[in-house]
Order: structure tokens, then C-alpha cells, then sequence
């Protein structure tokens, strides 16, 4: 199997490596990794080829996907607070490198698995208490709203024929390993990540807000059910809400002092930005994923779960 991911040194396109090359039942054969920050091969992985480039400007890529390929992870994305800061460049990596992206595989392999990571941000706004399959899409931020054009592209190249595409769309993913990025939910991972560092973290926004969540590792496992799926119905929706689960941020404050105690709350102090609140907070909190959990996509547990995964995965 040849696969390539967009995206491919970021946090989820590197963990996604590393499980695609440890699955033996999929026998990769050959891994492309494609990103504007030099992407470094899972263990010096000899199946890993690695590629700088900017999908701004991504000459070479008519030769990387061919009639071999037979999936791409488009994951590269300029993320939500940085996108809103600079909406051109988020147009720019967020949609038209995408329609680029979809025209290489119209042209080369219309059979290619395209597998998108879109996001709860295409939700906004007047929102029901409970997201489902059919409620439209409203985003409130540049983010979301590329996002869901992409969405829109890919749902159309796949009742073409054009490729054969899946959009899932993501929960916000928590605990994220290393520091803090330039998304709006940044801080969802930091007030876990950094007290279990032994350093303070700053929540600026309120206790009681709710969150749809999933861990790192059953994203990746969802990224690759995706890639094993059979072709979904001609004339069906393209597009899933990946499965999440619903928890405040007290709720996870209390999870954590479970785990380590009450002491380590201490680290973590508050303080209100409404910008980041105004992003979060227009996110839906609960989405009922029926549909993902018929196809076989799996779900967390509880968010003690996810701490205990943090602690097992990324701080040994
Ligand atoms: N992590 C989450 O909570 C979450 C939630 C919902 C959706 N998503 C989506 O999942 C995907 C992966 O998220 P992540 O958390 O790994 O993000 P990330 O920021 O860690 O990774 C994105 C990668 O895209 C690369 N990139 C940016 N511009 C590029 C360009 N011009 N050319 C090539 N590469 C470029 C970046 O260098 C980065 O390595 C993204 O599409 C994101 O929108 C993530």
C-alpha cells in the first residue's frame, strides 16, 4: 500500500505515521510525508519518504500521487485562531491548496481514498443543544467556514467520481503533546498537560463551558477505519461526524485532581479572553454520532482515560 499525508509533521500526521507503519495487517509498502516544516520518518522508517513543501506551491506533487497511491490524509491546515488572524493564508492552505490537491488526484487517481480532516468548527452560532447528521452548517469563524467549503469540494469530487472521498469531521482532540499552538482550543490540552508537567496553565475561559472531545489515539484509529472502509454509497454524504464525548471543563479539572490529586489544580489559574471564549464557545458540545458508530468508529470512554493514555502515551 502506498499512502501519503498532508500534514505530515504535525501532531496528528506523525502520530497517524507511526500507527499506519506498526500495522502489519496493512502492509504500507511506501509512506509519503508531506509538509512545509521538513518532516523527520517515524524510527528512521526505510518504507518513510520525506517531503518539504509548501502545498502553496507544491511542485512535484503531480509525480507523487499516481496510479499506485491508493490513500491521502490531507491533514496540512493553518489552524483556527491563526486562520482567523490571517484569513488569507488560511484561504490559501485551508481551501484552494485543497481544490489543488483534488485536482492532482482527479487527474492522476480517480480511485484514491481522500480522506479529509474537517472539524466541529463548520458548527456555529444559534446551535441545537444536540448536532445532528443534517444540521446545517454554520460556521462563525474563517476556519470553519474553509473547512466546510473544503467539505463541500470533496462531497462533490466524490458523486463525480472525481475521487473517492471521506471527510470525518474531528472533535476537538485532547491531550496534545509538546506546546501550545495557534488553535482557539489550545488551551483544552494545556490545562491538563502543563500541570502534569509541573507547570501552571492559564484557562481563559469558563469553568462550566462544554467541550466535544476525543484522545489522540482513537482519532488515529478513526483515521484509519476511514482508510479501510469500503467506498460508501454513490449518492450518499460524504462527510462524518467522528464520535466524541461531551465534558465541561470542571469536569476535567476534577478528572485530573482524581488522578494526581488536589494539589495540582493549583497550577492551573483563570483567566478570561473573550476572543478564545467567542471561538470555543460557538463550537457545538455534543453531536450525536450514531451514524459513525454504525459504520464501526470507535469512541473514548471517559476523560480519566484520556489522562491515563497522556500519561502512558507522550510523558514516558
Ligand atoms: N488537533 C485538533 O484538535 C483538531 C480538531 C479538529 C480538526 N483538526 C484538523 O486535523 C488536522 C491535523 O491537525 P493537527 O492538530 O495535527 O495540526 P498541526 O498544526 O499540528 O498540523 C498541521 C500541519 O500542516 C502543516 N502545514 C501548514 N501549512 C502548510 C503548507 N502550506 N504546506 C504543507 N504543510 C502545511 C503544518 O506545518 C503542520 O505540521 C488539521 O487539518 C486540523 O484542522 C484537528
Amino acid at each position: 500500500m502506498k499512502i501519503v499525508i498532508t500534514g505530515g509533521q504535525g501532531f496528528l500526521g506523525q502520530r497517524l505515521a507511526k500507527t499506519l507503519l506498526s500495522n502489519s495487517d496493512l502492509s504500507i509498502n511506501e509512506l509519503v510525508l508531506i509538509d512545509v516544516i521538513q518532516p523527520i520518518a517515524p524510527n528512521n522508517d526505510p518504507r518513510v519518504r520525506c517531503l518539504e513543501m509548501d502545498l502553496r506551491n507544491p511542485e512535484g506533487l503531480e509525480k507523487i500521487i499516481d496510479t499506485r497511491t491508493n490513500a491521502i490524509f490531507h491533514l496540512a491546515a493553518i489552524v483556527s485562531s491563526h486562520a482567523e488572524q490571517d484569513p488569507d493564508l488560511g484561504y490559501e492552505i485551508n481551501f484552494l491548496a485543497t481544490r489543488n490537491l483534488l485536482e492532482v488526484c482527479r487527474k492522476n487517481n480517480p480511485k484514491v481514498r481522500f480522506i479529509f480532516s474537517s472539524s466541529l468548527a463548520v458548527y456555529g452560532g444559534n446551535l441545537p443543544n444536540v448536532i445532528q447528521d443534517h444540521t446545517a452548517v454554520t460556521p462563525q469563524s474563517t476556519y470553519g467556514s474553509q473547512k466546510a467549503m473544503s467539505e463541500l469540494l470533496i462531497n462533490d469530487y466524490t458523486r463525480k467520481g472525481f475521487i473517492d472521498g471521506i471527510t470525518l469531521r474531528l472533535p476537538t482532540i485532547c491531550i496534545r503533546p509538546g506546546k501550545p499552538n495557534k488553535a482557539a482550543s489550545s488551551f483544552v490540552s494545556s490545562i491538563i498537560r502543563e500541570p502534569l508537567h509541573g507547570e501552571d496553565a492559564i484557562c481563559p475561559v469558563s469553568k462550566k463551558l462544554n467541550l466535544w472531545l476525543s484522545s489522540p489515539n482513537t482519532v488515529v484509529k478513526n483515521f484509519i477505519h476511514a482508510l479501510t472502509l469500503p467506498s460508501l454509497p454513490a449518492r450518499s454524504w460524504h462527510t462524518i461526524n467522528l464520535p466524541g464525548f461531551t465534558v465541561s471543563v470542571e469536569q476535567m479539572l476534577s478528572d485530573l485532581s482524581k488522578v494526581k490529586g488536589n494539589d495540582i489544580l493549583e497550577k492551573v489559574k483563570f483567566n478570561f479572553d473573550e476572543n478564545i471564549n467567542n471561538i470555543v464557545a460557538s463550537w457545538p458540545a455534543q453531536i450525536n454520532c450514531h451514524q459513525a458508530l454504525d459504520l464501526g468508529f470507535s469512541m473514548d470512554q471517559c476523560f480519566v482515560d484520556v489522562i491515563q493514555q497522556f500519561i502512558q502515551c507522550d510523558m514516558s
